[in-house]
């Protein structure tokens, strides 16, 4: 058995580390923004997303270097993932006042630096990944496929796609197909390809890329199913971010849908079907499996 809080521990300390060196630097012309993409990604997190990546980059390669091979790419991840919660707070979307402990980018600089911090998160994640000197142990043709995999996922028919889904959704009935569609494109599209390109850098095959993918899938809707109850359950000192923002916002929610406890009913189901996507695997997927408990264990 994992005992996930030391390895949550342990891998959010490596990411840390590696975005510290890989990050721009707050100094010269650009300082001052540089000094907002900064605050918004090194304020707090838990890291899911490249711990994801590493974990199923070690789930299907033996290779003791495989993690260094993909820190990169986790990183690339994290920035795409923290620019989508500084558009998310801002005025014009979820208007909110906390993100990870602290004031949202937007109240803390003002609102086009937090859009340009955004803008710059996720430009340089695709730096990032295309950077031929952090090349280390990746074929060029597994590169491209992972910025193909992350550029697909975040976009318009993933990640954005979701969130102006999300948007439009606000104060209407809409049916639990559409609800399913939101969230596994505005949170589940980024967690898919999280896994997904670890497993490339791995150098997946074809079966173990498809056991990625339906693990993918189902945490990550599982992961934006328990954000949802979270929500309405946990308090804002808990979360690090204000309670009840989408009963403020009018969302369309899990909990909307189907009160608190067949929500987490759901949770766990979406869970137990990402945990028989890894029948196939033996004790090298115990991170992922253990990664898939927290998802709907979590407090925050
Ligand atoms: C929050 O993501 C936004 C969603 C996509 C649900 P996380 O819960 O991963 O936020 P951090 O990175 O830990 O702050
Ligand atoms: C956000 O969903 C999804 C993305 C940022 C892509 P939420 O709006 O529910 O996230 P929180 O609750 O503000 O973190
Ligand atoms: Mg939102
Ligand atoms: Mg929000
Ligand atoms: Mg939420």
């Amino acid at each position: 058995m994992i005992d996930i809080k030391k390895y949550l521990q342990e891998k959010q300390a490596l990411v840390l580390k590696a975005l510290d060196d890989l990050m721009l630097s707050p100094e010269g012309d650009f300082a001052d923004h540089v000094t907002c993409m900064r605050y918004s990604l090194f304020v707090g997190g838990k890291r899911v997303r490249p711990i994801l990546c590493l974990a199923a980059g070690s789930c299907i390669s033996e290779d003791r270097d495989i993690e260094r091979s993909l820190l990169p790419v986790a990183c690339a991840l994290e920035c795409i993932h923290t620019y989508s919660l500084i558009h998310d707070d801002l005025p014009a979307m979820d208007n909110d006042d906390l993100r990870r402990g602290n004031p949202t980018c937007h109240k803390k600089f003002g609102e086009a630096e937090a859009i340009l911090a955004g803008d710059g998160l996720l430009t340089f994640a695709f730096d990032l990944l295309s950077d031929p000197g952090h090349a280390r142990g990746l074929s060029d043709s597994a590169r491209l496929a992972i910025v193909h995999t992350i550029a697909r996922a975040a976009g318009s028919l993933g990640m954005v796609g979701g969130q102006a889904l999300d948007m439009d959704a606000e104060g209407k009935k809409i049916t639990f197909e559409q609800l399913k569609t939101i969230h596994r494109n505005k949170t589940g599209a980024l967690i898919t390809a999280s896994v997904l390109s670890g497993a490339i850098g791995a150098r997946a095959d074809t079966r173990q890329r498809q056991a990625m993918r339906r693990f993918g899938d189902n945490i990550g809707l599982a992961f934006q199913i328990v954000d949802d109850l979270l929500d309405v359950i946990a308090s804002t000192e808990e979360l690090g971010k204000t309670a009840g923002s989408d009963a403020r916002n009018k969302k369309a929610t899990y909990p909307a849908f189907f009160g608190v406890e067949k929500t987490r009913k759901l949770a766990e189901e979406a869970v137990q079907r990402s945990l028989d996507a890894l029948s196939g695997f033996g004790p090298s997927a115990d991170p992922l499996r253990a990664l898939a408990h927290y998802i709907v264990d979590r407090t925050k």
